[in-house]
């Protein structure tokens, strides 16, 4: 067992789920993060196998494609010890008309210790949350919030940086549609960074400043000495209509390349949650480039975050329960 994790002090984050970043202190924040910093080294051992979680149950409930989410929750939870189910929602009840809450109750029946859930609607994640009595992580909810995915950025922001605060970050693209900006603004002005958001006015969300962050539509402005800049897939999957003119046009004012980061700063590193459409918001070139670019350390960063949420929110949900004398067959819990 994990030295570090053994002596996890669960008050210093006094909730039963993580669905979002909003709402959260910065002190929950670097408390989450600093657990997820300790697994990073367990990650790059031969032997990466736990059992923190031995005896656990996770299902990962997503109604949603993901391909980095999905897979590292599962891989988080194996190196942790737990059993874990991935359910398929093309192939489950809920093709035949089974709606969200009787498909989480009846999981919920089945005595998990935490539900991983992606779904297309905001908020439908913290609504389930309320019908089932284990731990709710957020995996995304439509266009709302990604937590695990601010948290895998700051990870690895931090870790090459060393700091986050004072810094300044352009997040660039699609914001109308992106929980991963939703939850990086709330994180990353917690933690003290300044936040630039570049997009064409269509896909700028109205009054955007009220959460602390400077709106711009061009990105040579946009992009003068950040120290991170951050890229965005256009959520085609969220539109009804057309938001860009084309792709080429896009890419023209919109897509990262060497001659727009040009007016970062000099040291400059570029991000990108994934999945990248090459040519479309990133240029190739840059996103390949490892000496700026930190695209495959976030990937790596999110398995060591999704076991340090999978390991605060199951010892947190047996403290819950013990404080309250319930057993896992109690009560559904709010
Ligand atoms: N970044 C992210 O959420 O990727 P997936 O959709 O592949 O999970």
């Amino acid at each position: 067992m994990c030295a570090q994790a053994a002596s996890l002090d669960t008050s210093r984050y006094p909730h039963r789920h993580l669905l979002g970043i909003s709402g959260l202190t910065a002190e929950e924040i670097t408390f989450l993060l600093d657990i997820s910093d300790s697994y990073v080294d367990i990650n790059r051992r031969d032997r990466k196998k736990l059992d923190l979680l031995e005896g656990r149950t996770v299902i990962n409930l997503f109604f949603e494609s993901s391909t980095r989410t999905r897979t590292s929750f599962e891989l988080a939870a194996k190196r942790l010890g737990a059993d874990v189910i991935n359910m398929s929602v093309s192939t489950s009840s809920i093709k035949k008309g089974e709606t969200l809450i009787d498909t989480a109750m009846t999981l919920n029946a089945m005595h998990p210790d935490v539900l991983v859930v992606r779904h297309s609607d905001s908020g439908a994640v913290s609504l389930l949350s309320e019908k089932v009595n284990c731990a709710v992580i957020n995996g995304g909810d439509g266009s709302h919030e990604h937590p695990t995915q601010a948290l895998l950025d700051a990870l690895t922001i931090r870790r090459r940086l060393g700091k986050i605060a004072g810094l300044t970050v352009a997040i660039c693209g699609d914001i109308l549609h992106s929980r991963v900006a939703r939850s990086n603004i709330h994180l990353l002005t917690a933690l003290g960074a300044r936040v630039r958001l570049i997009a064409p006015p269509t896909l700028m969300p109205g009054k955007i400043e009220r959460l602390g962050v400077e709106a711009f539509t061009d990105m040579r402005e946009g992009l003068k000495g950040v120290d991170i800049v951050m890229m965005l897939r256009l959520q085609t999957e969220r539109m009804q209509g057309s938001y860009v003119p084309s792709i080429r046009e896009y890419f023209r004012f919109f897509g990262l390349d060497r001659e727009k980061m040009s007016v970062a700063n000099p040291d400059a590193l570029v991000m990108h949650p994934g999945p990248m459409n090459r040519g479309v918001e990133i240029d190739s070139e840059l996103a390949d480039d490892i000496s700026r670019s930190l695209i495959r350390d976030q990937v790596e960063m999110g398995v060591a975050v999704r076991m340090a949420c999978l390991d605060l929110l199951t010892r947190s949900l047996r403290g819950a329960f013990e404080a309250e004398g319930a057993d896992a067959g109690g009560e559904v819990g709010g």
